[in-house]
């Protein structure tokens, strides 16, 4: 489950997450190269959002390990983890009422930098302001936010928060983002600035691991696959290769209706 011809980015290794008795994932061995975009597939329930979060410090790992540049960081907290530059952005994203689009944006430039590191760059409370603010306005106008900035974060439509929160998850300068499921529920003009959008950072250099159900973006935009069935991964593969891969098939057709719809879009 490697990429022998890049810089190993991020490496997991024997990860396990249980809740109670419910062994969510077990045995999980992956690694990223830098420049990648990973989709991370699998049927409902199978762990992907769990393996996001346990990645990403929002929850705590039983066993295993994470490396991150050839550091562990699989007992740091989610703030640690951004610092090192790993970014993520949430299933369902839930916005504040009380910040526009702008304030949200411009408060998320302090999760990796922190007030202290602000202080001390020389540039001031004032100067670090300007800067996010600066930034702030370049990203909403990359992921098409510009018009809806001095709105309620809260009053976006599904899609827009979506956006939203990649333009949040991009404050701090990450080299890498876990993006999940960002085109759920998402109406399909939006959808393809965000494919697009995703697009454009990677050919920047920006390192993606994307959660995805839909097959016709995993072949727009992956240059690899992996799989997760019930906790375990049963694939690592090119997008074209999903149709082909028993393991992959029998993990969408051993589930429910949904499952088999997503077994026939990966046979097609
Ligand atoms: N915080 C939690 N507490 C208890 N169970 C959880 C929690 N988060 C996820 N689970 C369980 O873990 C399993 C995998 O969930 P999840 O990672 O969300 O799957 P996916 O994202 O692949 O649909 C499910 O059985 C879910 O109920
Ligand atoms: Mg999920």
């Amino acid at each position: 489950m490697t990429t022998p011809n890049q810089e190993r980015l991020l490496e997991v290794a024997s990860l396990a997450k249980a809740f109670g008795g419910n062994r969510v994932l077990q045995d999980v061995n992956f690694s990223i190269g830098a420049g990648e975009i990973v989709g991370l597939l699998g049927p409902n329930g199978s762990g992907k959002s769990t393996l996001l979060n346990t990645i990403t410090g929002f929850e705590a790992i039983d066993n295993g390990a994470v490396r991150y540049r050839g550091q562990e960081i699989g007992r740091l907290g989610a703030h640690r983890i951004v610092e090192r530059g790993i970014a993520r952005t949430f299933q369902l994203p839930s916005m504040p009422s009380m910040m526009s689009v702008m304030e949200v944006a411009m408060a998320a430039a302090t999760t990796r930098h922190g007030l202290w590191e602000t202080l001390c760059n020389g540039a001031g409370v004032r100067g670090a302001e300007a800067a996010a603010r600066d930034k702030a306005t370049r990203l909403l106008h990359e992921l098409l936010l510009t018009h809806v900035r001095d709105l309620p974060a809260s009053a976006l439509s599904g899609g827009q928060k979506k956006l939203l929160g990649i333009v949040c998850a991009l404050m701090g300068d990450p080299q890498m983002v876990m993006l999940d499921e960002p085109t759920a529920g998402v109406h399909p003009n939006l959808r393809n600035d965000i494919v697009q959008a995703l697009k454009r950072l990677n050919r920047q250099g920006m390192t993606l691991v994307i959660v995805e159900h839909d097959m016709h973006f995993i072949r727009e935009v992956c240059t690899r696959c992996i799989v997760l069935d019930r906790g375990h991964i049963v694939a690592s593969c090119h997008p074209d290769e999903l149709s082909s891969n028993e393991r992959v098939l029998q993990a969408y057709l051993g589930g429910g209706a949904h499952q088999q719809a997503m077994a026939g879009e990966a046979a097609q």
